[in-house]
């Protein structure tokens, strides 16, 4: 029996780490997704139109709408269809050729017909450019515009917003991404920040184990883009913050920005106002395209869709495996597929502006790295995060992506559990399930999924850690639908800028004045693009629903409804996703917004 899901031969191309992304050469999947995903560009539309402020920028007058997207937007997924199909007729290795060919597709961006040309603000305030008055995004956040604005004028509000902003709000992006700087990084940061470490006193700060570190280096190695005539920037970033002993409170002491060969380190005690606030926004730019690219489409698109091509071609259907797993493996695959073949109508403006730089990314990202380093609790003990120092009055508290994103994780662990110890009564019958054997094997095996640290197959324990591994990515990922989630702090670009528009590291002693500040940061053409990808995710009803518009006890996975105990423990784990929810958006929760899938 062949297998009904194939993958991109990125080996061919020198990609070994990636875990396999798969194909589907039948053209309905990616048909669908792409029918979809226009029907989101019309069902967002009522957002847009509450782009409805004024600004004057660059002398002119007009709404945040017509900046954005000129008098009326055009269906951006115009033409689509016929570029899927054209991909799709040449086979797998086309898409491949065309991206190392450098050329992704034949269509162009059709998001933004503005007849203003893309401009940069010119006041911080005008970054609200993006709030929407639909379900009173803008109105309810105006209270927030002169603090975030701040951050853009003054080094104390800069410095103090943020971690918060980070640690607060990167829920979506998965911003799993302090560590503690212990004592065998000391040498390497010291020698990448000269004088600045000694003058800063570092050596105390960490001896005391209160120095933590953003490691954003990664993005070192990628050149800039260059995107209708505007520059796209990622700059590699390494910043060091220091934890109030107290309070607990973090503080960036220093920032080192970097792109392929130079770097600047700026202090906080002695760069230049100016280059003080660029280098915090260029540690937020770097942390905002790892949270799109790495925290959100690598940990929760990638592995998972290795995973689930493996599934689907070893795990038949009415195996408690596929029973579990299938209602929550669709939508995923065709639209990882639909992303790489339509880059440039889909993907938000980062400088990674076409599927091979992407791809390559991933890559470089998955080097040396295995199934289970994804999971929060793996990531938070390898960055020696420690609970005690992130929690006031309850747990994690002072880092609530952490906080939350275990919930998730214990919500789907218990449901895991009851699925395995209904399913499996020995550690001898997971041994001895042939389909779950394949399955495991077909995922590990370099030619098939590609992915590293599976382990063996031999007890219960193990496979509750995979399943919870591949169920929580799934879960968890469902958070980037919510309102909340995107509005009104990420919508603020300034707060999370999704690129620089130069790449050019201004000295540390440079007068930049707010004005030469915003020219580096979004312009409007960029802002159209970066609403337009949130809108479409926080603005749209998801297909299929976690909590059952019916209620919590309709549509069991198992079947002998609720005699089963894996069906109550559905119930259980719906119920558990309705409490978060109403915790997380208690003012308006959005119980029919979670998907049950990854959809987009
Ligand atoms: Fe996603």
């Amino acid at each position: 029996m062949g297998d009904q899901i194939g993958h991109l031969p990125l080996q061919d191309i020198g990609l070994n780490n990636i875990p396999a992304v798969p194909y589907l050469l039948t053209f309905s999947e990616p048909l669908g997704t792409v029918l979809r995903l226009g029907l989101r560009a019309l069902e967002t539309r009522s957002a847009k139109d509450g782009l409805s402020v004024t600004y004057t920028i660059g002398g002119r007058t007009a709404t945040a709408f017509e900046f954005l997207y000129g008098s009326a937007p055009s269906n951006p997924l115009h033409g689509a269809a016929a570029e899927i199909e054209r991909v799709l007729l040449g086979g797998a290795d086309t898409l491949l050729h065309r991206m190392t060919a450098g050329r992704t597709t034949g269509a162009t961006l059709a998001v933004r017909e503005s007849q203003i040309p893309s401009l940069s603000l010119e006041q911080p305030e005008q970054f609200a450019i993006s709030w929407t008055r639909f379900a009173n995004v803008y109105q309810d956040a105006y209270p927030q515009l002169s603090t975030w604005a701040s951050s853009l004028t003054s080094i104390a509000a800069a410095s103090e917003q943020f971690w918060p902003t980070i640690a607060d709000f990167g829920l979506a992006y998965n911003l799993i991404i302090l560590e503690l700087v212990n004592t065998a990084e000391t040498a390497n940061l010291k020698a990448l920040f000269g004088d600045t470490w000694t003058d800063a006193g570092m050596d105390a700060i960490q001896a005391a184990g209160r120095l933590y570190a953003i490691d954003m280096s990664i993005f070192e190695s990628f050149a800039p883009a260059t995107v209708d005539n505007l520059v796209r920037f990622t700059p590699g970033t390494i910043t060091l913050l220091e934890q109030d002993a107290a309070t607990k409170k973090l503080t960036p002491l220093a920032v080192r920005v970097s792109t392929q060969g130079s770097a600047v380190v700026y202090s906080s005690h002695s760069a230049s106002a100016g280059a003080w606030l660029y280098a915090l926004q260029a540690a937020k730019t770097s942390v905002t395209v790892y949270g799109i690219w790495l925290g959100h489409v690598y940990h929760w698109h990638i592995v998972t869709a290795a995973m689930q091509m493996t599934m689907y071609n070893n795990v038949p259907p009415g195996h408690p495996l596929y029973q579990l797993l299938e209602p929550q493996s669709n939508y995923l695959i065709p639209f990882n597929e639909v992303l790489l073949i339509l880059w440039s109508f889909i993907a938000p403006p980062t400088s990674f502006d076409n599927p091979l730089k992407f791809l390559q990314l991933m890559d470089l990202f998955a080097a040396g790295r295995e199934f289970f380093d994804d999971d929060p609790g793996v990531t938070i003990r390898k960055q020696g995060l420690q609970e005690a120092q992130f929690t006031q009055d309850t747990s994690w508290d002072r880092y609530p992506v952490v906080q939350n994103l275990l919930e998730l994780w214990q919500a789907t662990a218990d449901y895991v559990d009851a699925f395995v110890s209904a399913t499996y009564a020995t550690d001898a019958a997971v041994a001895g399930d042939a389909a779950l054997q394949r399955w495991i094997a077909a995922a590990a095996g370099p030619a098939e999924g590609n992915v590293r640290g599976l382990p063996a197959m031999a007890s219960r324990a193990v496979l509750k850690d995979v399943l919870t591994s591949l169920m929580y990515r799934v879960t968890a990922h469902g958070i980037s639908r919510l309102n909340n989630s995107a509005n009104p702090v990420l919508t603020f670009s300034a707060n999370y800028p999704p690129c620089l528009q130069s790449a050019t590291l201004p000295p540390a002693n440079a007068n930049l004045d707010t004005r030469a500040l915003l020219k580096l940061l979004p312009w409007t053409g960029t802002i159209g693009d970066l609403v337009n990808f949130y809108f479409t995710f926080v603005f749209s009803p998801p297909y299929e629903p976690f909590i059952p518009s019916g209620g919590v006890d309709t549509n069991l996975p198992f079947p002998s409804g609720m005699e089963d105990p894996r069906n109550r423990a559905v119930v259980v784990y719906r119920n558990r996703l309705i409490e978060f929810i109403n915790g997380y958006e208690p003012s308006n929760p959005q119980l029919g917004q979670w998907p049950l899938n990854i959809e987009t």
